[in-house]
C-alpha cells in the first residue's frame, strides 16, 4: 500500500519547468528577473507595500529581528516575547542577535496566548513575535493590539500563512514586517526560499542591502546601468540571504494555484472534522479563510498512537516539541499549556493528492490508534 506522509508538494511540472527555462535561455538565474516578477506579484496579491524574496523564512526572521534592533537601539537587556510552540527558526533569529527570547504561553489553537503575552511585558520588551501555526490567525489581532498599545514592535513568523486571510485582508497587515516561508513541503514550495514584508520602506531597503552581503546595488540593476556597472559600495558586513531567480520561477506558478490549492486543503480539514468531531480534541482554525497548512489533533501516549499509524502507512507530523526541551532554550519557565500541548499534538495529513477516502482511511485509522494506545 502506498505510504500516506504528513505534508507533499504539488509542483505544476510542465509550467515550472517552461519558467526556469526561460531563466537559463537568458542566462539569469540569480537575483534579479524572476524575483522582481515575484516580489511585484507577492505585493499585488497579499496587499503588502513592499516584498523582499530571500533565501528562507528563516534568513528572514534573522533580519527582521536584526534591522528592528538597529533602528530601534536595542541593547543586551532587550527582550523578545515568543512561543515556546514553533519552529526553532523562530527563536534562533531573537539568539543570532543575542538578544532575550522570553517565553508566553500558548492557548488551545498553539497560538500565544494574549493574557500570557501581557504578563510577560515589563520595560525591557522590545518586540513580540506571533506565529500563526498552521496558518491559524487565532489571537493575531489582539496581540497586535497589545503590542500597539504598549508601543513594541510586532514581528509575524507567517512561515505557514501564505495565503491565510483575515476578514477577506491577507495576514500581514498591522505589523511591521511579516515573514513567509516557501520551503519545501510549504503551501507555495518552491524548494527553499522566503518573502519578507516591512511596513516601513526605509525597513525595506536596509533589508535589500543587508541581504547582499551590504552591497548597495544589485547586480541586476548594476547589469542595466552604463559604463559604472562594475562599481559598487559595500556599507556593512552583511548576509548572503537574497533569493534566486529559479526559486522564484517555481513561486511563480505556485503563487498562481496558491487560493485554490488552499481552498482544497480546508476540504480536507472540514473532512476530517465530520469525521472525528467529539472523538477526538481537534486544533481549530478560527478564520474560515485560513490557509490550513496543518491539520492538528491531540492525543494521549503519542508514541503508540505513531506507531499503529506508520504501521499502516500513515506518516504523522509533531509540530512542535517546546523549544525549551531543546539545548539553546533550556531556562527555567512555566507554560503550562506547551508543556501539555508539547507532548501531545499531532499533524494528520494534509496536501492536494489526498482524496476523500484517503481522509475516510486515516480518520478510520487514528481512531483505532487512539484505542490501541490505551492499551
Ligand atoms: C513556524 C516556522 N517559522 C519559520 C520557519 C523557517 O522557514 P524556512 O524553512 O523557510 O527557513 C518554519 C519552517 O519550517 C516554520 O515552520
Amino acid at each position: 500500500m502506498e505510504k500516506i506522509q504528513v505534508l507533499k508538494p504539488r509542483y505544476r511540472v510542465d509550467e515550472c519547468l517552461s519558467e526556469i527555462k526561460e531563466c537559463l535561455e537568458i542566462g539569469w538565474t540569480g537575483m534579479g528577473f524572476k524575483t522582481v516578477e515575484l516580489e511585484k506579484k507577492w505585493k499585488a496579491y497579499t496587499g503588502l507595500n513592499h516584498a523582499h524574496f530571500l533565501n528562507s523564512a528563516t534568513s528572514g526572521l534573522h533580519l527582521a529581528v536584526n534591522i528592528l534592533k538597529e533602528k530601534n537601539g536595542w541593547d543586551e537587556n532587550s527582550e523578545i516575547i515568543t512561543s515556546p510552540m514553533t519552529f526553532v527558526s523562530t527563536n534562533h533569529a531573537i539568539m543570532y542577535e543575542n538578544l532575550k527570547p522570553v517565553f508566553a504561553d500558548i492557548d488551545n489553537s498553539l497560538n500565544l496566548n494574549p493574557q500570557s503575552v501581557l504578563e510577560k511585558i515589563n520595560s525591557n520588551t522590545k518586540a513580540i513575535i506571533f506565529i500563526g501555526i498552521g496558518g491559524n490567525t487565532t489571537n493575531m489581532i489582539e496581540i497586535i493590539k497589545i503590542a500597539r498599545e504598549h508601543n513594541i514592535s510586532i514581528i509575524l513568523d507567517a512561515a505557514h500563512m501564505a495565503g491565510s486571510y483575515h476578514n477577506g485582508k491577507h495576514v500581514g497587515f498591522d505589523v511591521d514586517v511579516a515573514v513567509f516561508s516557501f520551503q519545501a513541503v510549504k503551501n507555495m514550495p518552491t524548494a527553499d526560499s522566503g518573502m519578507i514584508c516591512f511596513k516601513n520602506e526605509n525597513d525595506d531597503k536596509r533589508c535589500r542591502e543587508l541581504s547582499w552581503l551590504g552591497i548597495n546595488k544589485d547586480t541586476f540593476a548594476r547589469s542595466n546601468e552604463g559604463s559604472y556597472k562594475w562599481d559598487y559600495n559595500v556599507n556593512d558586513a552583511g548576509f548572503k540571504y537574497h533569493g534566486n531567480s529559479v526559486m522564484a520561477a517555481l513561486g511563480l506558478v505556485g503563487l498562481k494555484y496558491l487560493d485554490a490549492d488552499n481552498a482544497y486543503r480546508r476540504q480536507i480539514a472540514y473532512w476530517y472534522e465530520q469525521n472525528l468531531q467529539e472523538k477526538v480534541d481537534i486544533i481549530h482554525h478560527e478564520s474560515a479563510e485560513t490557509s490550513r497548512h496543518l491539520f492538528q489533533v491531540v492525543v494521549e501516549n503519542r508514541e503508540k498512537v505513531i506507531d499503529y499509524l506508520t504501521q499502516n502507512n500513515i506518516f504523522p507530523g509533531v509540530h512542535y516539541r517546546q523549544n525549551t526541551e531543546y539545548k539553546p532554550y533550556k531556562i527555567e519557565y512555566n507554560c503550562e499549556n506547551s508543556n501539555y500541548f508539547s507532548e501531545r499534538v499531532l499533524t494528520l495529513p494534509i496536501h492536494t493528492f489526498l482524496t476523500k477516502n484517503d481522509i475516510d482511511k486515516i480518520s478510520k485509522t487514528l481512531l483505532e490508534a487512539i484505542e490501541y494506545a490505551k492499551k
